[in-house]
């Protein structure tokens, strides 16, 4: 029988509920083993690791012939895995260790390549943003429609940075150019959160270059539900060379200037 979306969504709800009171209880024991990554800005705990463990030891038990991909531990492999997760197991991991409220356990599950469940918690507001593919985007319950039209002069436009500190200037030149022709830009910290609250109307738009497969993955899927168009560069899916999410009338403008600004060459 194929895997069924909805149960796939209820032990994401589940592991995530638990790896996020993980998360939030161990906070001040974590934050005191702090290692860098790629670049002193890419920070990581041992909650972040152990929240990991928590969701990957989770799934395995509960669905022992399934694929995950985490961004601590990397891919368990299966053979003829129909389902893969995708994991991030803190997302926004610098707000973590300043203790800003803004991160967010996400995790996605994939079949045949395609999301179809997603789940995204805020394990210090409570909120909890779930996705069934074709049916529908909720926060905690209540269903979520995008933000109101809005031209690109009223957007609050939300976006993050690469580790990486070249890139970072070159992405902060585009944001220069950005700036005076929106409302405002934000930037949460939590690419997870940034999708969601796209999808809440908290923003009207979010952008990134840069970002992987686990930040993107279930909020991707809770932004869609709601309504918004989220793609790439250039016609191309969401992906490494841009994630890019808005109402379907700004999308094209929020995109075009953006590639006028130079975000392909960031
Ligand atoms: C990061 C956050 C941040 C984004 C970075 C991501 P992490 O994830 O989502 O907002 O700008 O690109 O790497 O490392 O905190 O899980
Ligand atoms: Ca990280
Ligand atoms: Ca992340
Ligand atoms: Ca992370």
């Amino acid at each position: 029988m194929p895997a069924d979306p909805q149960e796939l969504l209820d032990l994401a709800i589940d592991l995530t509920a638990r790896a996020g009171r993980l998360v939030r209880q161990t906070r001040e024991e974590a934050i005191t083993e702090v290692d860098t990554k790629s670049s002193s800005t890419d920070v990581v705990t041992a909650a972040d690791k152990a929240a990991e463990k928590l969701v990957v030891d989770g799934l395995l038990a509960a669905r022992p012939g399934d694929a995950v991909l985490g961004e601590e531990s990397g891919s368990h492999d299966a053979p003829s895995a129909e389902v893969r997760w995708i994991l991030d197991p803190i997302d926004g991991t610098v707000n973590y260790l300043y203790g800003l409220p803004a991160y967010a356990v996400s995790l996605a599950a994939e079949v045949a390549g395609e999301v179809v469940a997603g789940v995204v918690r805020n394990p210090v507001s409570g909120e909890v943003y779930t996705a069934v593919r074709g049916r529908g985007a909720y926060r905690d319950g209540v269903r979520l429609t995008g933000p109101r039209r809005t031209a690109l002069e009223q957007a609050l436009v939300a976006t993050g940075f690469a580790y990486d500190r070249q890139r970072r200037a070159r992405q902060a030149a585009v944001l220069a150019g950005l700036l005076p022709r929106v409302r405002d830009i934000r930037r949460i910290g939590a690419a997870a959160l940034d999708l969601c609250f796209a999808a809440e109307g908290r923003l009207d738009a979010y952008y990134e270059r840069g970002i992987q497969p686990w930040d993107h993955a279930a909020g991707a899927l809770v932004a869609t539900e709601a309504g918004l168009r989220v793609g790439g560069l250039r016609g191309a899916p969401a992906g490494r060379e841009l994630v890019l999410a808005a109402r379907p009338e700004l999308f094209d403008t929020l995109h075009d200037l953006l590639v006028e600004l130079g975000i392909d060459e960031v």
